[in-house]
């Protein structure tokens, strides 16, 4: 990948999701037929696209978004919200005579989160949409394609990318339905949550060493960075790069204690695009896009509250400690 000029922070363009996210913060759950108080409520901008732009923003970058909106009321407020954030939203695509998507989450005591999603299929990108945003691909130094767009429009989003010579990341499981091949062949970095690698590769998050060797078989699939989800154990980070070589890193969660997961991979996957176009060595990727994660699952949704400082210390904290033997952070 090649980073044009540029007199702030990268250009990335986000292919993803934007919806209004409605958080309910309940005690527990209640059987049908009955009611819960809910205890807390938030109504924000949501949707994985653009938690990742407003993540990027965070982060110092400069984020376009390319997703989809409806053309009423609530479409304008998101919009609106969005470039508060600091999002470029000049690629998303309002449709006529439509509702912008809605992903209610319903999140218990327990951390257990339940997302009900109204996000009918005028709603998802197609690859028309992405053909019409050819430009914004050449201007980005990264794209970011969030794979639970329609597999044909985030292949679209690929290709231009490449195309473009830029880092190119994805994010999910690319569907084993003729797609996995050609998306896996032009991606940068692939990023799989605990569920998305066991559907990716059939391997445990209880074996890392299955994970690992399912994990160097993506990385011959194309990708030279593989981050995949071991459940507790962490996520696995495994790299064979040009200018870095081969290596791996079980990076640990961090000490966080967990309200909410949801959002915690997005912020995960920006803070890991944000290390990588400044160069940060693979490690270094690693430690700051889990410590991003760790910034998010404390709080209810996923909306991310990133602060660039606060994240370089907790990936600091992440580093193995000489004196502690090979827990933290140690090479899987
Ligand atoms: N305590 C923690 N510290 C850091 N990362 C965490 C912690 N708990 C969970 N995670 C990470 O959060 C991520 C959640 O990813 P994912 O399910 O893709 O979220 P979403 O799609 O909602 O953004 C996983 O990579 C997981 O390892
Ligand atoms: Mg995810």
């Amino acid at each position: 990948m090649t980073a044009g000029p540029r007199t702030a922070g990268p250009r990335v363009l986000v292919v993803g999701q934007l919806a209004r996210d409605l958080v309910l913060v309940v005690d527990r759950m209640p059987p049908a037929g009955s009611a819960a108080e809910v205890g807390d409520h938030r109504e924000t901008l949501g949707g994985k696209g653009a938690n990742q732009a407003v993540a990027l923003a965070q982060l110092d970058a400069r984020p376009s978004l390319l997703a989809v909106a409806g053309d009423d009321r609530i479409g304008d407020e998101l919009l609106a919200q969005a470039r508060r954030d600091g999002v470029d939203v000049s690629q998303v695509r309002r449709r006529a005579g439509t509702g912008t998507g809605l992903i209610v989450e319903t999140l218990d005591a327990d951390g257990g989160w339940r997302y009900l999603q109204h996000l009918p299929d005028d709603m998802l990108l197609t690859e028309a949409d992405v053909a019409a945003a050819g430009a914004a691909f050449d201007a980005a130094d990264a794209v970011l394609v969030q794979l639970q767009q329609p597999p044909a429009a985030a292949l679209a989003a690929a290709r231009l990318a490449r195309q473009a010579d830029r880092l190119l990341v994805l994010d999910g499981a690319p569907a084993d339905d003729g797609h996995r091949g050609p998306l896996l062949a032009l991606a940068d970095v692939l990023r799989a949550d605990d569920r998305e690698t066991g559907l990716l590769t059939g391997a445990s998050g209880d074996d890392p060493g299955q994970v690992r060797s399912a994990a160097e078989e993506l990385l011959r699939a194309g990708p030279s960075l593989v981050v995949l989800g071991l459940g507790p154990a962490g996520n696995l980070f495994v790299w064979d790069d040009r200018r870095w070589g081969a290596g791996h890193l079980l990076v640990p969660l961090t000490d966080e204690k967990v309200v909410d997961t949801t959002g915690a991979g997005d912020a995960l996957t920006a803070a890991l695009a944000v290390a990588l176009l400044r160069g940060d060595p693979p490690p270094d990727a690693a430690r700051y896009a889990v410590a991003a994660a760790g910034a998010v699952v404390g709080h209810p949704g996923g909306r991310p509250a990133l602060d660039p400082e606060a994240l370089r210390e907790r990936a600091q904290r992440l580093r193995p400690d000489p004196g502690a033997g090979p827990s933290t952070g140690a090479p899987a």
